[in-house]
This record gives C-alpha cells, sequence and structure tokens, in this order.
C-alpha cells in the first residue's frame, strides 16, 4: 500500500509502481537522507514539536538502519518509491509510532533539495581533491623538463619554440580556474533548504537555523519557493564539470598526436595503452580517446539538466526527479577520467629528442630573425618581410635559417652579421623569452610557484 493509500481507492499500476521510482539511482544519497532525518529529528525534538522521547528513538532507529545499510544488512526495496520513502517505512517498521512523526513539518520537495546539496558538497570536495592531485602531477612533470625545447603551434602549424614545462603549466592554469569554479558552485549550493516544506514553509513553529548548524551548512535558503524549485547549483556544477572535461579532452587531444608516429613525443606505459585485435603493430591511446568521448557525455549532462528545468512553472515539479542521474553521471565521469588520467600522464615517457627536432625544422625561429633587425633599428614591417623572404631562399635551396649562409642574408639587409645565428638558435629564442608567463626557464618556474602557492591557499 502506498502511504498515500488515504486518498485513493486503488493501488497504483504496477508499470507506473516502476516508472516513478527513483530507488534505484537516488539509493546512493542514503547517507546523506539519513543525516538530514536525524538533524531535523533533533530539531522538533528541541523546539518541543514532537516528545523529546520520541526524538531520540527516531535517532536512534535512524541510526541503525544507517549502519545496517553500511554494512550490507539491510537492502534496499526495489519497490519503494525513493530513498526517502525507504527509510522512513523501514524506521516504522523498526520502532512502530514514533517513525511516523518523523515527517513532521517536512516535504519529500525540501528533503530531496537538502539531500542532493549534501550529498553533492561532498561529491564537490571529492572532485577538488583529485583535480588538485593531477595539477600536483601536471607541475612534477613540468619541474622536470623546464629545458625541454618543443614547437608552440598555432593552427597546428609550427609556431614558436616554447618548452614542455611551459605547455604543460598552460594545463595547470587552466585547472587551476576549474577549481575556482568548483569553489564558487560549492559556496552557493551550500545552503540549506530543509524548511521550506512542500513549497509554502510551516505553520510549526520549526529552528530552521538549528538544523543548518547541525548540518554544517553556511545559511539557510531565503524563500521557500525557491529552496525547493530549483536546481541551478546542479546546472552550475554540472557546467563546472563540464569546463573541467573540456581542458581534460584537450589535453587528451594532444596526447593522442603526440603519441602518434607523425609527432612521437610522447609514448604512454604498456599498462596505459591497448593493443589492436588485428594490427599487431599497434599501441593505442585508448584512455585518452574515452575522455574526449565522455566530454561529449558530460555536455549531455549539462544539457540534459539545463532543458529540463526551462519551462517548469514553480514549484517542485516531477520532472527535477530526473536531476539526479544527469548529475551524478557527471560527478562519476569527471572522477573516473581524473583518477584515470594522472597515473597515465605521470607514467608518461618523454621523447625530448622528438620534440627538439621537430622545434627545429619549420622556420620555428623566423620571429626572432625578425626581431634580431629589429633590435638593430629597423621598423617591425620591414624586417618581417625581409625575414619573409629569407624564408622562401631556404626552402629554395633545401636549408634552415639556421644553415643558410651569411651572404644570402647579407643581400638582403647591411643589418645582417654572423651574430644573428645565436639570435636565431633555438635555444636562444626559448631562453631569452622571459616575459612574464613566457617559455624561458625562469618564466615557468615562476609560473609553477605562482599555481603551487594557489593551491595551498
Ligand atoms: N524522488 C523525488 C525526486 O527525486 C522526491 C521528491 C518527491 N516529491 C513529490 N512531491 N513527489 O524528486
Amino acid at each position: 500500500m502506498p502511504m498515500w493509500a488515504g486518498r485513493f481507492s486503488k493501488d497504483i499500476d504496477e508499470r507506473v509502481n516502476d516508472f516513478n521510482s527513483s530507488i534505484k539511482f537516488d539509493a546512493r544519497m542514503y547517507r546523506h537522507d539519513i543525516k538530514g532525518s536525524i538533524a531535523h529529528a533533533t530539531m522538533l525534538g528541541e523546539c518541543g514539536i514532537i516528545d523529546k522521547s520520541e526524538s531520540e528513538v527516531i535517532i536512534d532507529g535512524l541510526k541503525g538502519i544507517l549502519d545496517d545499510i553500511d554494512n550490507g544488512v539491510l537492502e534496499f526495496d526495489p519497490n519503494a518509491e525513493d530513498i526517502h520513502m525507504f527509510v522512513e517505512a523501514e524506521l516504522t517498521k523498526r520502532v512502530g509510532d514514533a517513525g511516523k512523526r518523523l515527517h513532521t513539518a517536512r516535504s519529500r520537495n525540501d528533503q530531496v533539495a537538502l539531500d542532493i546539496r549534501m550529498y553533492l558538497l561532498d561529491e564537490i570536495k571529492e572532485i577538488r581533491e583529485i583535480t588538485v592531485k593531477l595539477i600536483h602531477t601536471i607541475t612534477d612533470m613540468a619541474k622536470e623538463h623546464l629545458e625541454t625545447v618543443m614547437p608552440g603551434y598555432t593552427h597546428l602549424q609550427r609556431a614558436q619554440p616554447i618548452t614542455f614545462a611551459h605547455h604543460l603549466m598552460a594545463y595547470a592554469n587552466m585547472l587551476l580556474r576549474d577549481i575556482g569554479r568548483l569553489d564558487d558552485t560549492y559556496k552557493r549550493m551550500n545552503q540549506m533548504p530543509l524548511g521550506s516544506g512542500a513549497l509554502a514553509g510551516t505553520t510549526y513553529n520549526i529552528d530552521r537555523q538549528r538544523v543548518c548548524e547541525l548540518l554544517g551548512f553556511d545559511g539557510i535558503t531565503q524563500n521557500s519557493l525557491d529552496g525547493v524549485s530549483d536546481r541551478d547549483f546542479c546546472i552550475e556544477l554540472a557546467s563546472a564539470i563540464s569546463i573541467l572535461m573540456m581542458h581534460l579532452s584537450r589535453f587528451s587531444e594532444e596526447i593522442i598526436l603526440w603519441c602518434s608516429w607523425e609527432f612521437k613525443f610522447v609514448e604512454l606505459d604498456d599498462a596505459y595503452a591497448t593493443g589492436s585485435s588485428i594490427m599487431p603493430q599497434k599501441k593505442n591511446p585508448d584512455v585518452t580517446e574515452l575522455i574526449r568521448g565522455k566530454t561529449a557525455r558530460v555536455y549531455g549532462d549539462l544539457n540534459n539538466l539545463l532543458s529540463m528545468m526551462k519551462n517548469l512553472p514553480l514549484a517542485y515539479n516531477k520532472d527535477m526527479q530526473e536531476d539526479k542521474e544527469a548529475i551524478f553521471d557527471a560527478v562519476d565521469t569527471v572522477k573516473l577520467c581524473i583518477n584515470t588520467f594522472i597515473p597515465m600522464l605521470s607514467t608518461m615517457t618523454v621523447i625530448k629528442e622528438n620534440m627538439r627536432n621537430a622545434a627545429a625544422k619549420g622556420f620555428i625561429n623566423a620571429t626572432d630573425c625578425a626581431d634580431y633587425l629589429v633590435k638593430k633599428g629597423m621598423p617591425f614591417r620591414d624586417a618581417y618581410k625581409i625575414t619573409g623572404t629569407l624564408v622562401a631562399r631556404c626552402i629554395e635551396l633545401g636549408v634552415t635559417l639556421e644553415t643558410l649562409p651569411i651572404s644570402e642574408y647579407k643581400k638582403l639587409s647591411d643589418s645582417f652579421d654572423e651574430e644573428v645565428y645565436k639570435a636565431i638558435s633555438l635555444d636562444t629564442c626559448v631562453m631569452q623569452r622571459k616575459s612574464a608567463g613566457g617559455p624561458a626557464p625562469e618564466s615557468v618556474k615562476a609560473q609553477i610557484e605562482y599555481v603551487l602557492r594557489e593551491l595551498d591557499k
């Protein structure tokens, strides 16, 4: 018999019962549900809304249920409508009439709004923690590669020389902002909605502040309709996770490219790559490809939430039950991806010679050649044009700027002398790019220190 049997003359159709039920996916919030109920029962007892003794019986009963689920003694009933109904029914089964008083001055609407916030606040902490770990993995690698010269690209064409450390630190900064977004989300989510009731608060003299204190929230939601109606905190988290996944996906895409024979900048550890069932020579970067693929899935979760919410009238609507599968999927996916990415990254071999050789080709020092003339007093546009002509001449002769004879340089400008070879050497090009944020080792060292300092805050 459903709990609303008094109003109804028939049992629910079995298909509707299954269709309606969310216990398959909301059971994972059982700890938070029970913790929330314990705080609610404590407050009801303290405010004299139920007897103190009954409040104690309820709390003991709830603690027993929590232990039994934790220890696998109590299993979820797949026929229960949701985790909230399951716990309440189990409580009443165990402690009798007192259990029936737990739901005084509460609705499932504010209960679920509370549970999902509590659950996600814990998840944010975990995602934050592993993202910090990933940043540390990156900074550790960067420290090893301050002088590992590689080509920097625009349009996937070799552009200017950088170092591998410099490239890695770009991702560290992106991830640092991802942490900032998680922190912002956490702050706004940290408002306690219980006491909103179904939508219009309650006539009981409840103490919402007390529940807030017991559960460790920053404050209480300020409007009962809003408290039960919005899921912006889920959307905000899905959005922060989507951006994080986008960063992880770009990093993955680069690793996929770097693993190819065309680049061969890195080699994945055998434990983090897969073979082909037919082509014996293959070593595939499946982990990174899956991260790229799963990013699409998380975007789907975000879109799901946005679309589900966009035309719901206030206050609660059952559509909102769909929030859970979407946000849980986003949270599970990002954790899975980061936790797999970290060991894959830290065991990856960097093939420095190939990076350096690639940087030595492709006229990656052409800007520096132009800058050489500028430093001798020539306007940049003129220097740019002369260097372009030099590059064309090199291509014609099948040489590079480093091996083009000085006579060819001098044909285009008197300002050139032997010094030019030093100015355009790969090492000079990188070492002299000392501007803040640039690739010179001392600049990148400062970037590493900055990121580590920010993480310590
Ligand atoms: N399982 C429901 C959900 O996740 C709980 C809230 C139900 N409220 C209601 N008025 N039917 O949204």
